[in-house]
């Protein structure tokens, strides 16, 4: 049986090497095509994943590139249509809800070649998010819906998905996470790399941002009140910054890298995973947009602020330690200077982010796959 697996952005990497690993681990013989589509191509947004999560260079490249939605999407179609031709795969396996995702779950799709979902059922209900018109539409295309959380389950059936066809497996980047985690680079030579050695000097603690998505970066307004509130906060502790190429471009566009030049804001280039992981583990406080990042520290029970106004990852929020902290930066302040002067929430780990989410996820494929080909 043979799978096509597909890569497209930063998030997608960590998702999928432990998938690929379970899949080759399965008892059901299961041969993966990975496929990168190039939506992320720097080296440092990309090479350094592959190589840290042990994860075989991708058989098939796409080289997309950037573009706005239709492009991206449109090219990834035009692209992938030929390999699915040439391949023939049993299924095609998508992860997330990057513009990749969908692009190939519909070129497949309207292959008649079934898909598979990894992430499953996630729901901002904010249509105004590229990535929920993604998840929505992925989701009714797809013919196996692998969910990370509870609330997965719930969205998909009140959108009509038949429930035979969900699984609730858990969450594959705490999988990455986990089997990671002892690696996890020291602060102190995350700062090194970058000639940062002596930031931290004068300071036990930091706060750790991250910030890309287009709703806070490409509306200049709202970039500048972010940033006018990291450099307030940075009174009160010192702030590291991993710049995503999306938010440098912005900041430069609209002419705001100059108020972050101050002695206790640092910007840094992207992160490598390790290094990522050790910023994180050993922050007091971590503010962020990505959805990944609020998983990881849930996972992690470091204290995150999620500077928008909803997330489609409830449960780290219910039983996690994550809190929708909103655009508003008295209220962002004051629950950052809530965080540092009394601790977070912990929170507690939830169900099924144990580390082997992706071998239930290959179970469920290898039993589905022996079902079909069983004659009649
Ligand atoms: C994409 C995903 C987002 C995910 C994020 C993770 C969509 C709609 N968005 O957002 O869901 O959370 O990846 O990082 O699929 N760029 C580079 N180098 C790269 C990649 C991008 O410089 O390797 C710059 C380009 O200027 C590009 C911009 O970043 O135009 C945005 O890249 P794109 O892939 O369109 O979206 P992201 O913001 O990265």
């Amino acid at each position: 049986h043979r799978i096509a697996c597909v890569v497209a952005a930063r998030p997608n990497l960590m998702k999928m090497a432990p998938i690929l690993r379970a899949l080759a681990a399965c008892a059901t013989p299961i041969e993966s095509i990975l496929v990168h589509t190039g939506q992320h191509y720097d080296a440092d947004m990309d090479g350094d994943f592959f190589t840290t999560l042990g994860m075989r260079a991708p058989d098939i490249q796409l080289q997309v590139g950037s573009g706005s939605h239709a492009a991206q999407t449109a090219l990834v179609m035009e692209r992938f249509e030929p390999v699915l031709e040439t391949t023939a795969p049993a299924a095609v396996l998508v992860v997330g809800d990057v513009n990749s995702t969908l692009a190939c779950a519909l070129t497949a799709a309207k292959m008649q070649i079934p898909v598979l979902h990894v992430e499953a059922g996630l729901r901002s209900y904010d249509r105004a998010m590229p990535e929920e018109i993604n998840r929505v539409l992925t989701d009714q295309l797809s013919t196996l819906l692998f969910t990370s959380e509870a609330s997965g389950m719930h969205n998909l059936l009140r959108e009509g998905i038949p429930a035979a066809r969900i699984h609730f497996v858990g969450n594959v980047m705490i999988d990455t996470l986990q089997r990671e985690l002892a690696r996890a680079a020291p602060v102190l030579d995350v700062l090194r790399q970058v000639n940062l050695a002596g930031f931290l000097q004068h300071d036990t603690r930091y706060a750790l941002l991250t910030l890309h998505r287009p709703s806070n970066v490409d509306d200049p307004r709202r970039l500048r009140m972010l940033m006018e509130t990291i450099v307030k906060l940075s009174e009160d502790v010192p702030v590291l910054f991993p710049l995503h190429p999306r938010t440098r471009a912005m900041l430069q566009r609209y002419e705001l890298g100059k108020l972050l030049d101050t002695p206790r804001v640092a910007c840094l280039p992207p992160q490598a995973y390790r290094a990522m992981l050790g910023l994180m583990k050993q922050a007091s406080l971590v503010l962020t947009d990505s959805g990944g990042v609020q998983e990881e520290t849930t996972a992690l029970g470091i204290p995150c602020l999620t500077l928008r106004d909803s997330t489609e990852r409830p449960v780290t929020v219910s039983e996690g330690s994550n809190a929708i902290a909103g655009r508003d930066a008295s209220v962002i302040l004051a629950l950052s200077r809530d965080i540092l002067r009394y601790g977070g929430k912990a929170g507690r780990i939830p169900t099924f982010w144990d580390g082997h989410a992706a071998e239930r996820i290959a179970g469920h494929i290898g039993r589905w796959l022996s079902i079909n080909e069983e004659p009649g």
